[in-house]
């Protein structure tokens, strides 16, 4: 696509409080020249605004954008935009499925699973201490580490992890079919999935269907010692569960970039725990240079009375 023949025509809103606004106006208009792109602290009037690059705007953010024809959700997960009522009506949302997220995902868990399955956490508590503690490095076919979520990301991180060897299997709402992977579907097999599991990761959305998914009884499920990594959302997670069963040794150890409530509060339990690796939400990140390319795509698509691509189903609120 070229922006050279663009005839999108309205003004661009971005609202983002983590992404740079001159970053993602210079790609934008490198594939769409012409267009308005304005930052959501000098919007103007809200009736020109016909596209929305959007994350996590604040309520009422919509209001009066009465022309609105197109919501871009600036990143992966439409948790903050699906049921909202300050959308209007029928307004298109689209999310990113950019390789390049996927790939800076995938990156992210195979550092995350391997930590893991290297027992990396266990020596950096030994030098801590002084401690040569020699622990027999296990083969990785003997590591079996469960993918909840085989979509854009998660089907990504899962063929990668296969490709070291790993036993892996997927869990999905609908059948799958992934090279080295093992898939299931279904609520039904959820339980056999997570029992049979050394590392556990999550890369679910976050719907009605899925909050709270991994409550305490499915955590309990888990093989003792087990790892658990989420890159996904904090509340799929009982997060008191997680950490009494993290303290327990239950749950062996893990590497949690999301969380009920981020940032995470400073008295909260967890940045204390030995066995638990924090990062602040940034598995994974939108990249301008790469994702700019379908957001204008859409942009025309939907100026030429077009679906646009990448639509999430109001339904399933992903
Ligand atoms: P996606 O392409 O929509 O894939 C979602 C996967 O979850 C699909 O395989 C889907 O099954 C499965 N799923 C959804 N509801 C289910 C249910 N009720 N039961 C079983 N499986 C279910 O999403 P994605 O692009 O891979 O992203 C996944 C999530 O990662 C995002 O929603 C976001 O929350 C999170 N994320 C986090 C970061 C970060 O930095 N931490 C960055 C990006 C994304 P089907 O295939 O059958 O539909
Ligand atoms: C980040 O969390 C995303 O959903 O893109």
């Amino acid at each position: 696509m070229s922006g050279k023949h663009s005839t999108a025509s309205g003004a661009l809103a971005f609202y983002s409080q983590l992404d740079d606004f001159e970053t993602w106006k210079h790609a934008l208009l490198a594939q769409l020249p012409g267009l308005d792109i304005r930052h959501s602290s000098a919007l103007g009037d809200p009736a020109d605004i016909h596209y929305a690059l959007v994350w996590k705007p604040p309520a009422g953010f919509f209001d009066g954008m009465l022309k609105l024809r197109l919501i871009v959700n600036l990143g992966a997960g439409v948790d903050s935009l699906v049921n909202r009522a300050d959308l209007p009506p029928g307004i298109p949302i689209t999310r990113l499925t950019d390789p390049q997220m996927a790939r800076m995902m995938a990156g992210y868990v195979l550092f995350a699973a391997l930590r893991h399955a290297r027992d990396i956490p266990h020596f950096e508590q030994a030098q801590r201490q002084g401690k040569w503690s020699y622990r027999h490095p296990r083969s990785p076919d003997e590591i079996r580490i469960a993918v909840l979520g085989l979509g854009q990301l998660g089907a990504v991180a899962a063929t990668e992890l296969s490709r070291l060897g790993h036993a892996v299997s997927g869990w999905s709402r609908s059948p799958k079919k992934i090279d080295g992977v093992h898939c299931h579907a279904g609520l039904a097999t959820l339980d056999t999935v997570i029992a049979n599991a050394d590392i556990l990761i999550v890369m679910l959305p976050l719907t009605p269907e899925t909050r709270g998914i991994l409550n305490r009884e499915r955590l309990l499920r888990l093989p003792r010692g087990a790892a658990f990594i989420n890159v996904a959302r904090g509340a799929l997670v009982d997060q008191a569960a997680l950490t009494e069963l993290l303290a327990s040794g239950h749950i062996g150890t893990a590497t949690l970039d999301v969380f009920e409530q981020e940032p995470l509060p400073a008295t909260d339990p967890l940045w204390r725990m030995p066995n638990v690796l924090i990062t602040p939400h940034l598995a994974s990140v939108a990249i301008p240079s790469s994702a700019a390319r379908q957001i204008a795509s859409n942009i025309l698509r939907v100026s030429a009375g077009q679906a646009p691509e990448n639509l999430i189903d109001p339904g399933k609120a992903y």
